[in-house]
C-alpha cells in the first residue's frame, strides 16, 4: 500500500520556527519530525510514500533524500500553488495505484495502521477516517458516528454549540482512488470542508475508525513541547539516540558535562554539547547538537534546537529556542516563548509569557519583553 503525506502547509501557528524550517522537518527529539510518520509506515510494511510539498518544498528532499536511510521509497510532488488538503492529493493522483493512506504531516501517533486498513476493508468503505477523542474538539474536525462506525457528519472547526461528541478527525485516512474522480484538478479543494461533507450528502460509505493510540497534533508551541514531554515520559515507543548515561538521561557523542553541572532526567542531550559547571538541566528538556550552556544556567521543560548557546546565568523555562540562538548573560526566557533561528540577545533581557521573536533579530541588552 502507498501513503501520501501532506506537508505543504505553512505552519503559521508554529511561527517563528516555521519561517526557516517547514513544520514536518522541525526537530522532534532531535530528529526531523517526519521521521516518526515514516517509521510508523515502515513498521506496518508501507514503504512507498509520496510527500505532497509546497511551502519550503526543497528542504524536504535535502533532509530525507530518496528515503533509503529509513528503508522506504520517497516520491516528492510539489504544487506550484497550495491546493489545500484534497487538491494536494488530487495532484499526486498519477502515482496512486490502489487503496491508499493519507496523513496530515503534523500528527504524532503510534496508530495501528494495519488494524485501520483491515477495518476499512471489512467495512467496504470508500473512505475511512481515523478518529481520536480530545478535550476540546473546536480546533479540529468533529466527526460523529453511529454504532456501526458509519460517519454521520463532518464539521470542520465546529462552534462550541455544535460539539456533540469528543471524537475528532485524527488526520489519517484510508481512501479508495475513485474518490479522486470527483475532485477538480489543479484547484484548491478541501477534504474537510468539501470532499467529506459532499460524500456524506450523497450517502457514500464513510466510516470512522476509533483509535485509542497516542495522538497529538504538534502544530502549536504548547503542543510541540507537550510532544517532547510525552516521548520523554515514555508515552510512545522511541529509540532514544545517544547513550543512557544514567536512568532517563540520554547523551550524544562528544558531549561534555562538566563536574558540578546537574542533569535531572528525563532529558535528551545531543552530540558535541558543552554543559558547564553550575548549570542545571531539569526534566523534560531536549538539547540539540552543538549546544553550549554557560555556568549557572538553568534550563527546564524546554527544547533548544542545535547550536544554541547560553552565556552564564541564563534561565530558560517552558520555551523553545530555534537553531543557533545566542543568549547573552543573565537572559530569562519563560512561559511558552519562542525565539526564531539565529536570534541574538544582549545581556539581561527578559522574555515572558508567550513572546515570539522573528528569526535573525538582534536584541540590545536590558529589556523586558511581555
Ligand atoms: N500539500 C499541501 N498543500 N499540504 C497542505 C496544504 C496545501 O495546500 N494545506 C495544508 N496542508 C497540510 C499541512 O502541512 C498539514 O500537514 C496538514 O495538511 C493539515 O493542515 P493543518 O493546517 O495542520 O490543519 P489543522 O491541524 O488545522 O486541521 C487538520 O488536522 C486536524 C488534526 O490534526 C484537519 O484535517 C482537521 O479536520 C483535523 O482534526
Ligand atoms: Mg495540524
Amino acid at each position: 500500500m502507498q501513503a501520501v503525506i501532506l506537508v505543504g502547509g505553512e505552519g503559521t501557528r508554529l511561527r517563528p520556527l516555521t519561517y526557516t524550517i517547514p513544520k514536518p522537518v522541525i526537530p522532534m527529539m532531535n530528529l526531523p519530525f517526519l521521521h516518526f510518520q515514516i517509521s510508523l509506515c515502515k513498521k506496518h510494511g508501507i514503504t512507498e510514500i509520496i510527500l505532497s510539498t509546497n511551502y519550503l518544498a526543497s528542504v524536504f528532499e535535502e533532509v530525507f533524500g530518496d528515503g533509503s536511510e529509513w528503508g522506504v521509497r520517497l516520491t516528492y510532488v510539489t504544487e506550484e500553488e497550495p491546493l489545500d488538503t484534497c487538491g494536494a492529493v488530487k495532484n499526486v493522483e498519477e502515482h496512486i495505484r490502489d487503496t491508499f493512506l493519507v496523513f496530515n504531516g503534523d500528527v504524532l501517533t503510534d496508530l495501528d495502521l494495519s488494524a485501520l486498513i483491515a477495518y476499512h476493508r471489512e467495512k467496504k468503505a470508500l473512505v475511512t477516517i481515523t478518529l481520536t477523542p480530545v478535550d476540546d474538539p473546536t480546533a479540529y474536525g468533529l466527526v460523529p458516528i453511529d454504532s456501526e462506525g458509519r460517519i454521520l457528519e463532518f464539521l470542520e472547526k465546529p462552534g462550541l454549540d455544535q460539539v456533540i461528541t469528543d471524537l475528532i478527525n485524527a488526520g489519517t485516512y484510508v481512501l479508495e482512488p475513485e474518490v479522486l474522480d470527483r475532485v477538480p484538478p489543479a484547484q484548491r479543494f478541501s477534504f474537510e470542508r468539501q470532499l467529506f461533507p459532499g460524500l456524506l450528502e450523497e450517502g457514500k460509505p464513510m466510516f470512522g475508525f476509533r483509535s485509542t493510540s497516542y495522538w497529538l497534533d504538534i502544530g502549536t508551541p504548547e503542543k510541540y513541547l507537550m510532544a517532547h514531554r510525552d516521548i520523554l515520559d515514555g508515552k510512545l515507543q522511541f529509540d532514544f539516540p545517544g547513550e543512557e548515561v544514567e536512568p532517563s538521561v540520554w547523551v550524544g557523542e562528544n558531549t561534555v558535562i562538566e563536574e558540578g553541572a546537574k542533569i535531572y532526567g528525563p532529558v535528551l542531550i545531543g552530540s558535541n554539547c558543552h554543559v558547564r559547571k553550575g548549570a542545571v538541566v531539569s526534566s523534560q528538556t531536549v538539547l540539540g547538537d552543538d549546544c553550549c550552556l554557560g555556568e549557572e544556567t538553568r534550563v527546564d521543560d524546554s527544547v533548544l534546537l542545535s547550536g544554541v548557546s547560553l552565556a552564564e546565568g541564563c534561565v530558560v523555562s517552558s520555551s523553545v529556542l530555534g537553531r543557533g540562538v545566542k543568549l547573552g548573560k543573565n537572559v530569562q526566557v519563560a512561559g511558552l516563548s519562542v525565539l526564531g533561528e539565529g536570534v541574538e540577545v544582549g545581556d539581561n533581557n527578559e522574555f515572558r509569557g508567550g513572546i515570539r521573536i522573528w528569526p535573525f533579530r538582534k536584541i540590545d541588552a536590558d529589556t523586558i519583553h511581555f
